[in-house]
């Protein structure tokens, strides 16, 4: 497996991510998406999307504001509830997360089935210092809502939060789903949006950043009609599938975790993680929690709009909810890690990227750049592949080899060659970004090759 720094060289190295404001010295862990890493982000949200809306019946999307109303994080619990554990060593003035202190402590202690309290004694107990050796501060739950403040409203600002999650603006947007369009339930709601925390620690690139990307889901049902716990079921298959079928990402990598009951957010029944073996260990990758009909609920009680379903026959309830959650930077990430491949005895990086997330599809290049007739010839191969649909890249630099070697460290399984045969309609050679192997192909030979995904002659 690769370690981090090998892949955040490489995402530094060909323009997957780099540290934001790098002029002005950087922002910690704070990160922006260069060309390919914007490809790859949006092959994965259009996936996502593709898979969980457009090909469902049961399913609609959403695009919900940022900035929602105030009371929408009151009513949820978030003021009150979405905390992490925080102390700080009392010398360097370092922030850390109490669990992550006790977790690095003792490996074999289960940490997650702990209370505040008890971390607090276990801290005391065992006399537990910073990372730097130094007395820590005592530690308090402190809130991850990112507050800001919505202009001047007679001279006075008033606090409004960046969301803190995407699903809250499902859930107030609930009425208006129903009533302009054709659900029934069971049915679910998508959307895909920014998020922000204010993270007590950061780190292990974009794994957890104060800014990050939500996919989430709220599936409504009747909890008298449909079963919970087959209903939670059957979304868990659907999200492994995806993560292996649909990403292509190794099964041995993924495991599922269900959430002790201390562990588990306020308003979840049973949550279940889906953990990814990342070059860090085995962490989060993708949450599906049991959110009953908490949100709903709440939200009912604290605007006093009636947020009841009526069914069919005419029973008037408020549905339950299953929330499959995921940050599509740790998908990001974790694509990144399973499909980077050294070869054995040379430094040659290959991204076997499934062919359905690769920035690229295919990359054409004309054999010499200084050739007009070949450079035309190779553009207009562009252009029709370009035509066709297709993800494709274009590279006139330096010999051969190193466009190879520069279109396998970003994952295209596809690289075509216009060359002098070309020129004499034998077609085009293509060449396999995970064999090697090249092939002569006319243009119809290769549009089925590209759009088959198979990288392998
Ligand atoms: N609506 C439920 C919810 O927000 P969560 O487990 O806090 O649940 C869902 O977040 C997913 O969002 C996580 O599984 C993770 O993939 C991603 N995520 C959460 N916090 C993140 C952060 N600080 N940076 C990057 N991704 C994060």
């Amino acid at each position: 497996m690769a370690t981090m720094d090998e892949i955040v060289s490489l995402a530094k190295r060909r323009g997957f991510v780099y540290p934001t404001s790098e002029i002005y010295g950087g922002l910690a862990n704070a990160y922006d998406y260069g060309p390919v890493g914007a490809a790859l982000l949006r092959n994965i949200r259009n996936l996502w999307w593709r898979e969980f809306i457009d090909k469902r019946l049961d399913m609609v999307g959403l695009d919900s504001a940022i900035i929602l109303h105030p009371q929408t994080w009151v009513a949820s619990g978030h003021v009150e509830s979405l905390t992490d554990p925080l102390t700080e060593d009392l010398v360097t003035h370092k922030r850390y997360r109490l669990d992550h202190l006790i977790e690095a402590h003792d490996k074999n202690l289960d940490v997650s089935a702990m209370t505040f309290p008890q971390m607090v004694q276990y801290a005391k107990d065992n006399n537990l210092k910073s990372p730097e050796g130094n007395e820590l501060s005592e530690p308090k739950m402190f809130n991850l809502l990112f507050e800001t403040s919505l202009g001047a409203v007679s001279g006075e600002k008033s606090v409004a939060y960046l969301r803190g999650e995407t699903a809250q603006g499902i859930f107030s947007d609930f009425k208006n789903i129903v009533a302009t369009n054709r659900v029934k339930l069971p049915f679910g709601v998508g959307q895909i949006g920014k998020s922000f925390r204010n993270e007590i620690t950061l780190g292990q690139f974009v794994f957890r950043t104060m800014e990050f990307e939500q996919a989430e889901i709220e599936y409504f049902f009747d909890p008298e009609k449909t079963g919970w716990e087959s209903l939670l079921d059957s979304w868990k298959a659907d999200m492994e599938k995806f993560i292996v079928g649909t990403l292509g990402v190794k099964k041995d990598n993924v495991r599922w975790r269900r959430h002790t009951d201390t562990e588990r957010s306020h308003y979840s029944k049973d949550t279940w993680d889906l953990d990814y073996n990342f070059p860090f260990g085995w962490k989060e990758l993708w949450g599906v929690a049991y959110r009953t009909d908490y949100d709903l609920s709440a939200h009912q009680k604290h605007s006093g709009v009636d947020l009841s379903y009526v069914d069919g026959d005419g029973k008037k309830l408020i549905p339950h909810v299953i929330e499959p959650a995921v940050g599509v930077n740790r998908l990001f990430l974790m694509v990144l890690s399973d499909a980077f491949t050294k070869e054995e005895g040379s430094d040659r990086v290959v991204l076997r990227l499934s062919p359905a997330i690769a920035p690229y599809q295919v990359n054409v290049s004309p054999l010499l750049a200084n050739k007009e007739a070949l450079v035309e010839g190779a553009r207009k191969v562009f252009e029709s592949l370009v035509e066709k649909g297709f993800r494709v890249s274009w590279d006139d630099r330096g010999n051969i080899g190193k466009r190879y070697a520069a279109a396998d460290e970003i994952g295209t399984p596809y690289c075509v060659v216009y060359d002098f045969e070309s020129e004499e309609g034998k077609g085009v050679t293509v060449r396999s970004r995970d064999t090697g192997e090249q092939r002569r192909v006319n243009i119809d030979e290769l549009t089925q090759m590209v759009a088959s995904e198979k990288i392998n002659f």
